[in-house]
């Protein structure tokens, strides 16, 4: 274990890297050769932009799933999730398929068949997943742990990918074995995010450019509904083709090539939900340019209007806020700029899970029980708050 605590690697060298490397030695009885770590993220701004080809602004944050793995000599991997108490085996020398009712593991089983399919020698091997990335909050643990494993599976097969290869072969596993038609956003900041920067990307060009984000002055509140949000239920992938509906309408490959001068045009041509559905993209995608100039520029009080604005095209336009979304929003941004908040959205798909807000960093107390005490009293349920730094992407270390 001393390599984990004095080699430096920051992401590694933590606490949950040494309960992963220990819990994986008393589940297999064995050490484990190789600790994979993959933040969790949260879009600053660019909601359902990403497979319309605009921009998006994610940072990683700090909670991170860690997949503990060692070879096992067998053409079986065993993976055990740890917060699940749950054990799934693959057998290599069989075709490997979605199971219908194998939700994480399907996003084990997708990864895996990339590497198959790209001719890699995956090895049978034994891992452990430990996370404290929160499930099913939007806080993107899916795409965490595609990439951990995928990272995994880069060093126990001898393969390593180019990262748009590796970032395309998660968004893949997602498509075809969660049956979430996803864009490339989480998977993307995962792999290439930088501690201390937002991730502004070009989902067109597939280009990112990195924005120191450490004033600190100010801090990302992130603040769980501690309601449940699933994509899978056919929202996700109905809003999708609302928007290629709209593209096809207005005759560009995707919304990005699209002005509102032109939606207004054509908004016959279309029905209702592709309109309103192409008007939140096509305003997101300028909020978000916006954005990045703000934080560029520590324009904080603007961009909190940004988070406003993007909030209310979210509920109002593309439809996936909640009631519970809406009163978190509601009691941060009653406090105003005044109190220290600038601005606040929901974040992520939607439906549930996180809203954020930006928030003066020194007033994070008093925020946070105003914001608890008014959640609390409309719905009955208790507020997560989590306020982190910019964070690493993926990282591997050889133990
Ligand atoms: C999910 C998807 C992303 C993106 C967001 C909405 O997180 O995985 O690709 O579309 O929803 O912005």
């Amino acid at each position: 274990m001393s390599t984990l605590t004095s080699g430096g690697r920051a992401a590694l060298a933590s606490l949950d890297a040494e309960l992963a490397y220990a819990a994986f030695e008393r589940h297999y009885a064995h050490a484990p050769r190789w600790l994979a770590s993959a933040p969790g993220r949260v879009n600053l701004i660019g909601e359902y932009t990403d497979y319309n080809g605009g921009y998006v602004l994610p940072m990683a944050i700090e909670p991170r799933t860690i997949v503990a793995a060692a070879p096992n000599d067998s053409r079986k991997i065993t993976v055990h999730s740890e917060a699940l108490a749950a054990t799934v085996t693959i057998d290599l020398t069989k075709g490997l398929a979605p199971d219908p009712r194998g939700r994480w593991s399907n996003y084990l089983r997708g990864v895996v068949c990339g590497f198959l399919k790209l001719g890699a020698l995956v090895p049978g091997f034994n891992a452990l997943i430990h996370s404290t990335v929160p499930v099913g909050a939007g806080l993107s643990s899916s795409a965490a742990l595609e990439t951990s494993i995928a990272t995994l599976l880069e060093a126990m097969a001898g393969m390593k990918l180019e990262p748009l290869q590796k970032i395309a072969l998660c968004q893949t596993a997602e498509h075809v074995f969660a049956g979430v038609p996803c864009g490339i956003m989480d998977p993307y900041i995962c792999t290439l995010a930088r501690a201390g920067h937002a991730l502004l990307l070009d989902c067109r060009s597939q280009e990112a450019v990195w924005l120191p984000f450490e004033d600190p002055e100010v801090a990302i509140l992130i603040v769980n509904t501690q309601v449940r949000h699933e994509l899978a239920q056919g929202e996700y992938a109905m809003r999708r083709r609302a928007c290629e509906e709209a593209a096809r309408a207005l005759k560009v490959a995707t919304l990005r090539e699209a002005s509102l001068e032109r939606l207004r045009d054509r908004a016959r041509d279309m029905s209702d939900t592709a309109l309103r559905c192409a008007r939140h993209v096509i305003t997101e995608i300028a909020r978000t340019e916006r954005a990045a100039q703000c934080i560029a520029e520590r324009d904080w009080h603007t961009f909190g209007e940004l988070l406003d604005a993007s909030h209310e095209s979210l509920k109002s336009d593309f439809n996936v806020s909640s009631p519970e979304l809406d009163l978190l929003v509601g009691a941060a941004r009653d406090l105003g700029p005044r109190r220290g908040v600038y601005g606040a959205r929901l974040t992520g798909g939607g439906f549930g899970g996180c809203a954020i807000a930006l928030i003066e960093a020194r007033k994070r107390e008093e925020i946070r029980a105003s914001i608890a005490a008014a959640y609390q009293q409309g719905t009955g349920l208790e507020p997560q708050f989590l306020i982190s730094r910019p964070s690493a992407g993926v990282s591997i270390l050889e133990v």
